[in-house]
């Protein structure tokens, strides 16, 4: 439909006015998933959408659905959005212009007074990021039977606050069962995160599939002891052990080529200027496009590992915390993206996402795919991160063509 077009003022005052909910000195934004800052943002979201007409319900792990009605309300609904949740140190544009641009995809045919042949619905998905609670992406991970509900409403933050406990004090524990909700299909408007599209002056990322990407815990023993007194080779020092198995996480994914490892989270005990640190907590982050990949890199960490352990007399336990292959889109819903891109005057490049998101969950249940817009110098899960409202007005659009594009092949296919 060329003349139904979203309006980028609305949609960016939209963004600057709900980046306000945790927003940092630094420009960015920290709203960590259940916290009071979540809430704010989600009694935006929920009484903006019902400003729409839409229905909003709310399942039992949070994830919000704003309902507006089609011709056939029978017909499962076609959904976009993303997530509300941030990095601590997060950005404007992650997750949040994903359901901004649903939104605001949404208003466009409510101003239009437009009916879509299917019911057509805004997602929010709870925690998205896993930075409280790990791992990433545990409703979207519920809502596609990955994750059980007890495991996930029983994971801890770093504080010792259940997932359950912190959904339940924001009061968004909502009645529908996690996954009881079918989808004819999902699109996710997402910044790349990353260089390319800015890097080939590309406007729009027809994204056909999601790297693969797990999770480990390592705790290092060793033993606390005087740092004065104790010579050199009686020391157990746990902080010397990680710090060997941190650079090995780095040169084995520099080695594979086409692998990305991290070590994002660090604690040391006791943690005292005068003590050798007799315990150490930390976290892997490794992805690939190829999870057997990650096969030959987990072992050589596992193999790091022995060597450390013997080398300096400590125990080192290495836990496997999350697991996601690769994914591979839809090709009807890459293929209404691309579509859509092209009647709205876009130029595109096709690419795999290196970041994790809902998309990749909800694609085991329904059709699904995803439309990246550039960020500035590739960067994100930093409060720099940014995007223009050109930008993020092309991903809207693309969105909302991309939908009717999709409504229209619903439509065929049900005989209407
Ligand atoms: O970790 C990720 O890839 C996502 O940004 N949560
Ligand atoms: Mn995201
Ligand atoms: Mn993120």
């Amino acid at each position: 439909m060329k003349n139904l077009t979203i309006d980028p003022e609305r949609l960016w005052d939209d963004l600057m006015q709900t980046a306000k909910f945790g927003a940092t000195p630094k420009g960015g934004i920290c709203r960590l998933t259940l916290t009071d800052t979540d809430r704010e943002v989600r009694d935006w979201f929920k009484a903006r959408a019902q400003a729409l007409g839409c229905a909003v319900t709310v399942d039992d792990m949070g994830c919000m659905f704003a309902r507006r009605e089609g011709q056939r309300n029978d017909v499962p609904p076609i959904a976009m959005g993303s997530h509300l949740d941030t990095q601590p140190t997060g950005g404007k544009f992650d997750g949040t212009l994903g359901v901004h641009a649903a939104l605001e995809a949404l208003a466009t045919l409510h101003r239009a007074g437009y009916e879509t042949f299917a019911p057509i619905e805004v997602v929010n998905w709870t925690n998205e990021e896993g930075s409280r609670f790990t791992p990433a992406l545990i409703a979207s991970g519920v809502f596609a039977g990955v994750f059980t509900r007890d495991w996930a409403c029983a994971r801890e933050d770093r504080d010792g606050e259940t997932f359950g406990g912190a959904l339940e004090k924001i009061g968004y524990r909502g009645p529908e069962r996690c996954g009881d909700h079918r989808l004819s299909a999902f699109f996710e408007v997402h910044i790349e995160q990353g260089p390319n599209l800015e890097a080939d002056g590309k406007d729009i990322g027809v994204v056909t599939g999601v790297q693969a990407m797990r999770w480990y815990e390592v705790t290092v023993t060793g033993q606390d002891s005087h740092a004065g007194t104790t010579p050199m080779p009686r020391r157990h020092d746990a902080l010397v052990g990680a710090a060997r198995l941190v650079e090995t996480v780095d040169a084995i994914a520099r080695k594979a080529g086409t692998a990305v490892g991290t070590v994002g989270l660090l604690e040391v005990k006791p943690g005292s200027p005068n003590v050798i640190p007799g315990e150490i907590y930390f976290t892997i982050d490794l992805r690939d496009p190829d999870a057997a990949m990650l096969d030959r890199l987990e072992a050589e960490i596992q193999a790091a590992a022995k060597r450390v352990e013997s080398e300096l007399g400590l125990a080192i336990a290495i836990k496997n915390i999350w697991m996601q292959g690769a994914t591979q889109f839809d090709a009807g819903c890459i293929a209404a993206v691309r579509a859509a891109a092209k009647v709205s005057g876009y130029s595109t490049r096709d690419m795999i996402s290196g970041a994790g998101h809902d998309a990749a969950y909800v694609s085991r249940v329904a059709p699904a795919s995803m439309i990246f817009v550039p960020c500035k110098d590739g960067i994100s899960h930093n409060e720099a991160e940014s995007s223009s409202k050109e930008q993020c007005a092309a991903g809207a659009q693309v969105l909302l063509q991309a939908v009717l594009d999709y409504d229209r092949q619903l439509a065929e296919r049900y005989g209407k």
